[in-house]
């Protein structure tokens, strides 16, 4: 008999994973708490139509990646392949949409994606979606709270805020029309999947991975140029305002985004620490959707974070800091663990710049010895009964850099900051 297993890029997250996730998850609801959005709890299945409706019949989310079924009774139901078509189904079913909300949920999402790094059948998505602001200041709202809790999580440094805005519905058939008259003169170049997005949505051009597109894309109308004046003064607006905020952006024209829901504001967080999958949290502005969907026009926004890539993330970080480890100090029994403490808190005020751990956790010296080796450190300390009654300390190189020795503990300091500066 064959053996059972998960169904393709849909995974199992053991515990040795989940504390992680929980402790990630843990400070974006705080920050989220901070900023004063409140919590929204969304079915998994919906009528198929509302993301058809929402997302785009054109998008490749709708034609190729959603999990649709026949139910028994109600006619298509797909599992949601994003949060923010239930959200805004939510709202106008609800009659909530006369107030404005600062609203976050979280989640699984479906798409029938080629699974790889960081893309997933099944994947989770913290989300957060405001609705009623029309001015820029909700815009800059967003992207100052995406940037402190990217600084909650420590990985400020490893992500980029994009930018871009794609006008107004009504400013954006003119670019659509000059974007096809000029593929058009590239006709005989493009694959028929090429002329195909070519014709459901010219700016998914803008977006291709192909680097022959990428080439043309160069010499390519661009959309700022087409950009209605109110669209653009509110692009201007929010740059001041994320500059006055302390938020560093780039802007990137080519941020098209794969949804037809969005108008004038769309970002994506990029890292180029994760490959091919960079985008770790991405949204932007959709005044139109509520409408769309049926309720009185109300302005919107909102993003979604990848946690299964912001986790790819952590871990990537916790793997270097695990590297960053110079000096690893054992005591060798549970009786030398305060001395072992204090020769780590001197080293550690000598030498800041330095990674100093102590040992913690009882466990025979084989295993302390063990833990040592994969900190990833260049030494490890030991203090034993005989290394404290003679006041010395064992140091033992840990990659093959020279012999085991023992010096005075008195010097301990001073050789730990000759050995960091020989480094
Ligand atoms: P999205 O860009 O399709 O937007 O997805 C948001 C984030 O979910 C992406 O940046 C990525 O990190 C993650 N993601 C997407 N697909 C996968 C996958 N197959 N595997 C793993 N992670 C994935 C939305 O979903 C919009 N609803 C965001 C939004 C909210 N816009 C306005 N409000």
């Amino acid at each position: 008999m064959s053996q059972l297993k998960a169904v393709r890029g849909m995974r199992d997250l053991m515990p040795e994973v989940t504390s992680l996730w929980q402790h990630a998850e843990t400070v974006i609801k705080s920050q989220l708490h901070s900023f004063g959005y409140q919590e929204i709890r969304l079915p998994v299945l919906e009528a198929t139509e509302l993301f058809s409706r929402s997302a785009g019949e054109a998008t490749d989310l709708v034609q190729k990646e959603m999990y649709s079924f026949a139910d028994r009774s109600d006619g298509s139901l797909t599992m949601r392949p994003e949060g923010t078509a239930g959200c805004v189904r939510a709202l106008i079913q609800h009659s909530r949409l006369s107030q404005p909300a600062r609203l976050w949920y979280a989640g699984s999402m479906f798409r029938y994606e080629r699974p790889q790094k960081g893309r997933y059948r099944q994947f989770e998505q913290i989300g957060v979606e405001v609705t009623g602001y029309q001015s820029a200041d909700i815009d800059a709202e967003l992207l100052e709270m995406g940037l402190r809790i990217w600084q909650a999580l420590g990985l400020s440094d490893a992500v980029t805020l994009e930018l871009n805005t794609l006008g107004t519905a009504q400013s954006r058939p003119a670019y659509r029309q000059a974007l096809l008259d000029y593929f058009e003169r590239y006709r005989a170049d493009l694959d028929a999947e090429q002329l195909a997005r070519l014709t459901a949505n010219p700016l998914r051009m803008l977006d291709s991975k192909s680097p022959t597109i990428r080439k043309m894309i160069q010499g390519a109308p661009k959309l700022m140029d087409f950009v209605d004046k109110e669209s653009r003064a509110h692009f201007d607006r929010l740059g001041e305002l994320l500059t006055g905020l302390g938020v560093p952006f780039v802007v990137n024209p080519l941020i098209v985004r794969g949804l037809d829901y969005y108008t004038r504001t769309v970002f994506e967080w990029t890292t180029t620490e994760l490959g091919a999958q960079n985008a770790v949290c991405s949204g932007g502005r959709y005044d139109d959707l509520v409408a769309k969907l049926g309720g009185a026009p109300t302005p919107a926004m909102g993003f979604a974070f990848g946690m299964d890539r912001v986790i790819l993330l952590m871990q990537e970080r916790a793997a270097q800091i695990a590297q960053a480890v110079d000096f690893y100090v054992v005591p060798i029994t549970d009786a030398e663990q305060l001395s072992a403490m204090h020769l780590a808190s001197e080293m550690r005020e000598a030498l800041p710049e330095a990674c100093v751990v102590c040992h913690a956790g009882s466990g025979k010296i084989k295993a302390r010895m063990k833990q040592a080796d994969r900190s990833g450190a260049s030494f490890a300390l030991l203090l034993g009964e005989e290394e404290v009654k003679a006041k010395r300390v064992t140091v033992k190189p840990l990659r093959d850099q020279g012999q085991q020795n023992t010096i005075e503990r008195t010097e301990a300091v001073e050789w730990a900051i000759k050995s960091w500066r020989a480094d």
